[in-house]
């Protein structure tokens, strides 16, 4: 598969699995122009490409993050973000036709909640209880879904070459740009490992320069909230 010839290899790297994550949970939860889609998590590695890929798709996109991601996720096309440290968003009254949760820190009946009447709940994160990890969220789903009129689909990301052509079309078209966070050096792999097992994995390196400065578009959105050059 060529690389998108408008992206570089940093930029392209993410797109195969984050990136087609992203597209499949938005494939099962069968987005269609005009629906409400809450993509829980959308600050991170697939949730920057399903915010943008949700757009493309003709989605109203809420994405849920943490403070320092509102800028970033506003500046990718979603129309509605919701921090998560100040509001959760199975308790604010508004149901979705789709949810895609990257996060499973809401209990199934509190994203339920939050589901419209015949709404799709994507379970997409690796993450779950304590003792059985995503499993016990899986087959309660399974447990679940023939009693009631909602969806709960559970997302396994394979590599599909038709997803890949798919979303080199996105990316060369401009709909979609990966988003980069922190760059570590090859030295520096184990720091990287550990910033991306808390689960926290996008920018928090604001202190340099540089990210004073402010800029409307998404480049520049990126730069400010992640740039370092100094850990390139
Ligand atoms: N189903 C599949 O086949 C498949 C494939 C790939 C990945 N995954 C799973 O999908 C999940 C996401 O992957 P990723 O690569 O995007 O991870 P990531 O880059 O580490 O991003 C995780 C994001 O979750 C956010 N987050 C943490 N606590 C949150 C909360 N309480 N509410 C909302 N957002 C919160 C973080 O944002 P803040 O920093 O702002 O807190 C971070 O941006 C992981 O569990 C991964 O294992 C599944």
């Amino acid at each position: 598969m060529p690389k998108p010839a408008n992206l570089t290899f940093e930029q392209a790297a993410p797109a195969p699995q984050a990136g087609v994550t992203a597209l499949q949970a938005l494939r099962k939860g069968n987005i269609q122009p005009g629906m409400t889609v809450l993509i829980n998590g959308a600050g991170g590695g697939v949730g920057t490409f399903a915010v943008q890929i949700a757009k493309a798709l003709g989605a109203e996109v809420t994405g849920v993050c943490s403070s320092h991601s509102v800028e970033l996720l506003t500046s990718l096309g979603a129309d509605h973000v919701i921090d998560y440290t100040r509001e959760d968003f199975t308790n604010t009254g508004h149901r979705y036709d789709v949810i895609i949760d990257l996060v499973a820190n809401r209990s199934l009946t509190a994203c339920r909640r939050a589901l419209s009447a015949r709404g799709i709940l994507v379970l997409s994160s690796a993450e779950g209880g304590r003792w059985f990890g995503p499993i016990g969220r899986i087959i309660k789903a399974a447990a679940w879904s023939p009693f009631i009129a909602q969806r709960l689909a559970t997302l396994v990301a394979v590599q599909a070459p038709e997803d890949l052509i798919s979303l080199k079309e996105l990316l060369e078209t401009g709909q979609v740009t990966p988003v980069i966070g922190r760059r570590f050096r090859l030295s520096e792999a184990s720091d990287a490992l550990q910033h991306q097992g808390e689960g926290h994995s996008q920018g928090k390196n604001r202190d340099h320069p540089r990210a004073q400065r402010s800029r409307g578009n998404v480049k520049a959105v990126l730069q400010d909230t992640y740039g370092s050059p100094e850990v390139t």
